[in-house]
């Protein structure tokens, strides 16, 4: 019992900290990503995020695991339910990844939903379509 709650406090902890940095970084500056294509877009925005931290698409065994080819696949979650994935869930594992967790995998991920929704800005849609348009195209 004590041992769960440390690590949930760890977790929080860690999750805290991560946004944090985030937040205080800058990060995809808008003209950066003038006359792009999406899919452009999205690659760009994948590497200023460091998404590949976590996600590498030629190595499955990364935190994160490959995002390449999964449009489509079922994935099973950690409380057992299961979807087909489809660009709303590639949108919402990107803005809430907390919300579900796929099996066999720690949820780690750092929830973006403020960086692309942000309180006092204008929101970064054309990043965050470009993420799923480049998802989407990984075949
Ligand atoms: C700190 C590590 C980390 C970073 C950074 C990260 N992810 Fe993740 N991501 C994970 C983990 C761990 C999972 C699996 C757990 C879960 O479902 O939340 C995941 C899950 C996902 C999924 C669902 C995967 C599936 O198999 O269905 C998508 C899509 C995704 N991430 C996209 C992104 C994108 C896009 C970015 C950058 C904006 C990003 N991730 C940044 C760790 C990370």
């Amino acid at each position: 019992m004590m041992k769960k709650i440390i690590i949930v406090i760890c977790v929080i902890a860690l999750l805290g900290s991560l946004h944090f940095i985030f937040s205080g970084r800058k990060l995809g500056d808008p003209a950066e990503y003038q006359g792009l294509s999406s899919v452009d877009v999205g690659k760009k925005a994948f590497s200023n995020l460091k998404c590949d931290s976590c996600h590498k698409m030629d190595d499955p065994s990364k935190l994160g695991g490959s995002l390449k080819g999964i449009l489509g696949k079922e994935v099973e979650f950690v409380d057992g339910s299961k979807l087909i994935r489809d660009e709303a869930y590639l949108k919402d594992s990107i803005l809430n990844p907390l919300a579900k967790i796929v099996k066999g995998r720690t949820g780690v991920m750092i929830p973006f939903k403020h960086y692309f929704y942000p309180k006092d800005k204008s929101p970064r849609e054309k990043e965050l379509n470009g993420l799923v348009a480049y998802l989407t195209s990984l075949k």
